[in-house]
């Protein structure tokens, strides 16, 4: 199994991003797990933490997921590779491109792959490799772009990325459309 490496981008681990970090998780399994520019306690029970940012570390045979990134990352390609770098993102609406900015190929200089273009959340970037490195290549696997979820009689959010359907139905952080009925924002 690779290394996935997750850069915490963001200001605090919200928790929503716990969600989504728990979610790795469950895929990769704990001892596959790397956050980095972190220290957060509760993200040391489900993955290995660095305070360090990933471009003070050395990583094997290492490349990074971003959308903005001119190749495809197919089954051949993702075989080559024993690291995965991943931007820990919430995403935005249009995307700012901050994985480009943030994990710069002038600070991480590895090879840079896409998984289409459109935007993923962090966990759902990170299954998609996963599936990648097992052998399914991304147009073998169904997608929904854009999920709204009722929170209320009245109201609903939308999601507007690209998400894994899985059984017929996207597949969601678990906690995440209760986390969202209960409490806006992150
Ligand atoms: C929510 S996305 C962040 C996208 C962000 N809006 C940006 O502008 O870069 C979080 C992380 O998932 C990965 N990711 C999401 N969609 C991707 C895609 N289509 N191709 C490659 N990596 C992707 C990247 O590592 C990215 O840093």
């Amino acid at each position: 199994m690779p290394l996935f490496v997750i850069e915490h981008l963001e200001l605090r681990v919200y928790s929503w991003c716990k969600l989504e970090y728990q979610h790795i998780s469950n895929w990769v399994g704990k001892s596959n797990l790397l956050f980095t520019n972190t220290s957060n306690t509760f993200l040391k029970t489900i993955g290995r933490v660095e305070k360090k940012k990933a471009k003070q570390l050395t990583f094997e045979k290492a490349c990074v997921l971003d959308p903005e990134a001119l190749l495809l990352l197919t089954p051949e390609i993702a075989n080559k590779f024993k690291t995965f770098i991943f931007g820990g993102i919430l995403g935005d609406d249009p995307p700012q491109e901050r994985t480009k900015v943030e994990l710069s190929s002038s600070d991480l200089q590895y090879p840079r792959f896409n998984l289409g273009k459109e935007q993923m959340s962090t966990d759902t970037a990170v299954i998609v490799t996963k599936k990648i490195v097992d052998g399914t290549p991304l147009e073998k696997l169904s997608f929904q772009q854009g999920i709204d979820i009722e929170i209320n009689d009245s109201e609903s959010v939308c999601l507007p990325y690209k998400y894994l359907v899985v059984h017929g139905k996207p597949l969601l952080a678990p906690g995440l459309v209760e986390k969202l009925k209960t409490q806006k924002g992150f």
